[in-house]
């Protein structure tokens, strides 16, 4: 990584770094009204986002996804910590510009026509008449609403309420596209309509900092993952290397005695089932090894497959959730401590 950091010297504007995003110990306690009592929404987080990363914020609903990405964009005061946007000082107005944002839940007049909300949020970007007639033909061709554009938002479907938003945030052509849940009440074919738009446009170079509780999505489309807990960041690293937690299940059936220590000397985990045990080795040459001596040992082979953690696996891991909890996708809920010595096997 670089040594270029944002957070050096006065000048910002002389600034470089090689991340869309970087925060330092950024932080939000609330504060209710009438009682006074202090809440943590996120405690001192320190990320980086590389330029040009899809970037996956995972967390539980009350996790302090939005609240963080809010402080980024300066709708939140944080309560300590700092954020900087390309190297700019996310206070500073200016670090907004090359920023596009999708906000969770949002809700864009009714009244408007799908091209007349795009025309209205370009105006306020300061865009110039000739560039929002041009730019919104463009982008609702991208998003697959170029038949639409005349009707008034009440008609749309969630999905092309949300893609209509994903337009909304393109409009001056950000480098950094942040969504809150940008594909959340949509259904599976929808998500996977926004997903493809969101694939060719990190090929054009856009940074994508998307917030979820969908572990499916962030997994499928994100090559970046950072795990919020309770407002803490319990896991964080690019994905491709905490998937390459690559083993070989073998399954082996007339296990003796001998069989049993040599499994026991070698697995990483080791299941019974029914008449057969399953045992993971964490390589194909020890996989072989394996084979080699339980079958010298008279045991009898029945499979051999290759596996690599999913992201569920990996969140299991750290959380001890079970796997239950996760089956509709979701990140279960956020009552476990994070097991901190499990995360320190797949923490970067
Ligand atoms: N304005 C606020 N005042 C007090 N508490 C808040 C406020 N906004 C959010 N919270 C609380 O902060 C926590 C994090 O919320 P949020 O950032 O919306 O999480 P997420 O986006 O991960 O669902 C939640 O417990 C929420 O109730
Ligand atoms: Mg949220």
């Amino acid at each position: 990584m670089s040594s270029r950091c944002a957070f050096k010297g006065e000048n910002s504007e002389s600034m470089t770094s090689d991340y869309a995003i970087e925060t330092d110990g950024l932080q939000k306690i609330y504060r209710t009204r009438f009682t006074g009592r202090a809440f943590t929404a996120v405690a001192g987080l320190t990320l980086r986002v590389p330029i040009g990363s899809k970037f996956g914020l995972l967390g539980a609903n009350g996790a302090g996804k939005t609240t963080f990405v809010k402080m980024l964009l300066s709708a939140v005061r944080p309560t300590a910590g700092r954020a900087s946007l390309f190297g700019r000082d996310a206070q500073e107005e200016e670090s907004r510009r090359p920023v596009g944002y999708l906000p969770e839940n949002h809700r864009f007049p009714t009244y408007f026509t799908g091209a007349g909300m795009l025309d209205f949020y370009g105006a306020l970007s300061g865009m110039s008449a000739a560039d929002r007639k041009r730019r919104i033909v463009e982008l609702l061709e991208l998003v697959g609403l170029e038949t639409w554009g005349d009707v008034r938002i009440k008609k749309y479907s969630k999905g092309m309420l949300q893609r209509l938003g994903l337009a909304q945030a393109l409009m001056h052509k950000p480098r950094l596209l942040v969504l809150d849940e940008p594909t959340d009440g949509v259904d599976p074919a929808g998500r996977r309509h926004i997903r493809d738009i969101l694939n060719g446009l990190t090929g054009a170079g856009v940074t994508i900092f998307l917030n979820s509780h969908l572990l499916s999505e962030v997994e499928t489309f994100c090559d970046y993952v950072a795990i919020l807990r309770q407002g803490h960041l319990a896991l964080e690293g690019k994905m491709s290397s905490l998937l390459t937690k690559q083993g070989v299940v073998i399954t082996v059936r007339d296990v003796n005695e001998q069989a049993q220590r040599l499994i026991a000397g070698m697995a990483s985990t080791t299941r019974v089932v029914e008449d057969a045990v399953e045992f993971t080795v964490p390589t194909p040459l020890e996989a072989n090894r394996s084979i080699d001596v339980l079958r010298a040992a008279g045991a009898t082979i029945y499979s051999v497959i290759p596996t690599t953690s999913s992201l569920e696996d990996i969140f299991i891991e750290i959380t001890g959730s079970s796997r239950n909890a996760g089956a509709r996708g979701e990140i279960p809920g956020a009552e476990e401590t994070v097991a901190a010595a499990a995360m320190s096997g797949v923490h970067q």
